[in-house]
């Protein structure tokens, strides 16, 4: 039987022939399909600039330093992500403080955000919320937090992209909108990611620091220019560019994005149709213009979750579950003195969740796979 795990990419002969297609020209990085891939990532979102990086985590250390975060200011984000959102804060030497999520939404819960930022202290320096499997989370209540603490908003969309806020493409929502291109995500470039901005100054900083912190354009320079090949090292950056090779293959993903979305729903709503009223299990929460990066149900009986997932396994299911809450990691807790029952949304979710398969190349024969499966497990 064809095993089914949680996400995967889909990789077809117009991507392999646009990869190939670079692989003879003349660039194999910093060329015309970077500015080709990132003009496309813009236009759909309807931001001015993006910049790739070499990965989704990548693009978030990028949008910590645009931000001017350093050493002292400390930021604020939610208990349930991936590992990446917060270490990008630490990787800058500033400090993250977690919220506890909101169970309606599994994303950050605004109260929460504003007790922990009060009892912390000290400088904001970003409110990151991140779109939880693809959620589109109301921003109003993070925009109305970072105004009102003068801090910079950057929306993980990690999991979102493709996906619709209100009526318009998720991307321009936050200061900055970060993005990861893996092989599980809406579309890939293998390794990737990018930030999203209408600011230039965040665009300059961003492009400035995924190149060595160096630049070449004259109307930067604070010196005067040696001679033509005059470039300036003016910040401590990293090597975070993405080659030509990976912005071929998403700048040819990028036409099927649309298209590998709308599957997504379909699978979704396959499910939510399909697994309605089974007993003991709770089904994700809906909203329009939902991404579905992650399809998470819960067991609502905890004690069955183990024996949930070995079983889906034997059955050639391949689950996961997303995320153990970061604060909760043995490096967070040593660090920060995080303890058990410091998160208690966010720690009985993940006692609970499952993601189930869900990706575009599935059938609706998979799901159906899927579907009968957890019918057939032996609810108590
Ligand atoms: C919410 C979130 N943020 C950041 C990342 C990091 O992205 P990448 O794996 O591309 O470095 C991921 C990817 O797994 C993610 O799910």
């Amino acid at each position: 039987m064809k095993t089914l795990s949680y996400g995967r990419q889909w990789i077809n002969d117009d991507d392999i022939a646009e990869i190939v297609r670079v692989l003879k020209g003349d660039w194999l990085t910093m060329g015309p399909t970077v500015d080709a891939f990132e003009k496309s990532l813009a236009e759909y979102a309807g931001v001015k600039h993006a910049v790739t990086f070499s990965s989704g985590t990548a693009a978030l250390h990028g949008a910590m330093f645009a931000s001017g975060m350093r050493e002292g200011d400390y930021a604020v984000t939610t208990a349930l992500t991936f590992v990446a959102t917060s270490n990008s804060v630490i990787y800058t030497g500033a400090t993250p403080i977690f919220a506890d999520i909101d169970p309606s939404t599994l994303c950050m819960n605004p109260n929460e955000a504003e007790k922990v930022i009060h009892s912390h202290g000290g400088n904001l320096k970003a409110v990151i919320p991140v779109s939880f499997a693809g959620y589109p989370f109301d921003m109003a209540a993070f925009r109305a937090i970072a105004d009102k603490h003068n801090a910079v908003l950057i929306e993980d969309a990690s999991h979102a992209w493709g996906g619709d806020r209100e009526n318009h493409k998720i991307g321009h929502d936050a200061d900055m909108t970060t993005l990861s291109f893996h092989p599980v995500k809406h579309i890939t470039t293998a390794e990737g990611g990018a930030v999203l901005t209408d600011n230039d100054e965040y665009a300059r900083r961003l492009r400035m620091f995924r190149n060595h912190g160096t630049t070449r354009n004259p109307s930067e320079f604070v010196d005067t220019p040696d001679g033509p090949w005059h470039s300036e090292m003016q910040e401590l950056g990293y090597n975070y560019r993405l080659s030509e090779i990976h912005c071929a293959l998403g700048l040819s993903q990028m036409k099927r994005l649309d298209e590998f979305v709308a599957r997504r729903r379909e699978i979704a709503q396959l499910y939510l149709r399909e697994l309605a009223g089974i007993e003991g299990l709770t089904l994700p929460p809906e909203k329009n213009g939902h991404a579905w990066h992650l399809f998470v149900a819960r067991i609502d009986n905890a004690e069955l979750h183990g024996e949930f997932f070995a079983y889906m396994r034997d059955n050639d299911i391949r689950l996961q579950v997303h995320y153990r809450p970061v604060p909760l990691q043995p490096y967070y807790r040593n660090k920060y003195g995080y303890k058990a029952g410091d998160f208690p949304e966010a720690e009985r979710y993940y006692r609970e969740a499952v993601s189930l398969p869900i990706f575009p190349l599935m059938t609706d024969d998979d799901a159906m796979r899927v579907v009968d499966c957890i019918k057939n497990f032996a609810w108590r």
